[in-house]
């Protein structure tokens, strides 16, 4: 990010559907127990779309606090990102559908990007090279995932760790926002892992058929043990890339934004990274992981409560399918 436009967020903003199911749920579905939920991961609940709701409700939610934050209206918004691979359709885009939900009438360029909970970030890497190049102003950044429409209801090893939801930014020059200036970011991908966190068939290779859908293999299947140590190692990886640009200076050092994947897996990281407590963000105890949505909820929470402090360092790192992960450091 030097040598271009300095890029700022001019807002952050979330939805998460209004159903909240907790832990007692799930023990009347699958061999469980609100204990060890809480125990093994830290969630305690987590929010789902109701049958009949779309996915795109979220990210309409979430697009128009982030415009009405930034002080822009629908005609301004020159590209739409989106991290998402749960949109409504399978095509188009979730972001083509985002853009008619918004009212955006402007034929600006609008896509999705790909990397599982690592989307938002992913997509928020894309906006802001785009607007360092000059060639865009006003860049809608979203991610979020309809996990609960991915996941298997019967398999207790993924049903209880996630959560749906959406977010998103309206990213400008810094100049016009003054604020969250973009310094830097780092995007990483390992497609011999892609079999760890994988929806493994009715896709393009094998189309739904009866005996897919009677096996549930077109739903979410996850190694968990693996990915657990990769996205340990991971995390530890991009947030020390992030702190070594402020030369690991923690009173330099706002907030860290990581992606909420798992309690433990976040604390030994920071842990092992010597990070401060009290300098750590979580909310999966809410929401449990909701993939490409959980950084920017956990931002704009951040936003909302009035914990972002002027000119300190946030750091954001994510990990998800692909494998995908990436880091980001950003001045608010
Ligand atoms: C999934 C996860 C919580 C499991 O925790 P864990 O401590 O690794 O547990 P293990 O996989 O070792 O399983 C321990 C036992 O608990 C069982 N178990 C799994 N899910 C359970 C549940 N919901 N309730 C009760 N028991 C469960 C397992 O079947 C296993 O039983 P077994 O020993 O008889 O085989 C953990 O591995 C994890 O969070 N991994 C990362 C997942 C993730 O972040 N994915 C998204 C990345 S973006």
């Amino acid at each position: 990010m030097n040598d271009g436009i300095p890029v700022g967020m001019a807002s952050i903003a979330h939805s998460v559907p209004e159903w909240v199911v907790d832990n007692h749920y799930f023990e009347r579905i699958v061999e469980t127990s609100d204990e060890w939920i809480v125990q093994r991961t830290g969630i305690s609940e987590r929010h789902w779309l109701k049958p009949g709701q779309r996915p795109s409700d979220m990210f309409v939610e979430a697009g128009n606090l982030a415009m009405e934050r930034a002080g822009v209206t629908a005609e301004d918004i020159d590209l739409i990102i989106c991290g998402s691979v749960s949109g409504d359709f399978t095509a188009p885009s979730q972001a083509c559908v985002i853009q008619d939900r918004l009212g955006i009438r402007n034929n600006c360029g609008a896509f999705d990007v790909a990397a599982a909970c690592s989307g938002f970030m992913y997509a928020l890497s894309c906006g802001a090279t785009f607007v360092t190049s000059g060639k865009y102003k006003n860049v809608l950044v979203l991610g979020g995932e309809a996990m609960s429409r991915m996941i298997n209801h019967e398999d207790r090893t993924t049903v209880v760790l996630f959560g749906d939801g959406a977010g998103a930014t309206v990213l400008q020059p810094h100049d016009v926002c003054k604020q969250g200036l973009i310094e830097d970011f780092t995007l990483h991908a390992d497609g011999s892992g892609s079999h760890f966190i994988i929806k493994p068939r009715g896709g393009g290779w094998e189309p739904m058929n009866e005996e897919i859908l009677a096996k549930r293999e077109h739903l979410i299947q996850m190694k968990g043990r693996e990915v657990f140590r990769f996205a340990y190692s991971k995390m530890k990886e991009m947030c020390d890339w992030a702190m070594a640009g402020i030369e690991h200076d923690h009173s330099k050092l706002g907030w860290m934004l990581p992606h909420q994947m798992n309690r433990r897996i976040l604390t030994s990281a920071m842990d092992a990274l010597g990070i401060p407590k009290e300098k750590v963000l979580h909310n999966i105890h809410k929401y449990g992981n909701t993939s490409s949505a959980s950084v920017p909820i956990l931002f704009s929470e951040a936003w909302e409560d009035g914990q972002l402090e002027k000119d300190k360092y946030l750091i954001l790192a994510a990990f998800g399918s692909g494998l995908t992960w990436a880091g980001m450091r950003i001045k608010w």
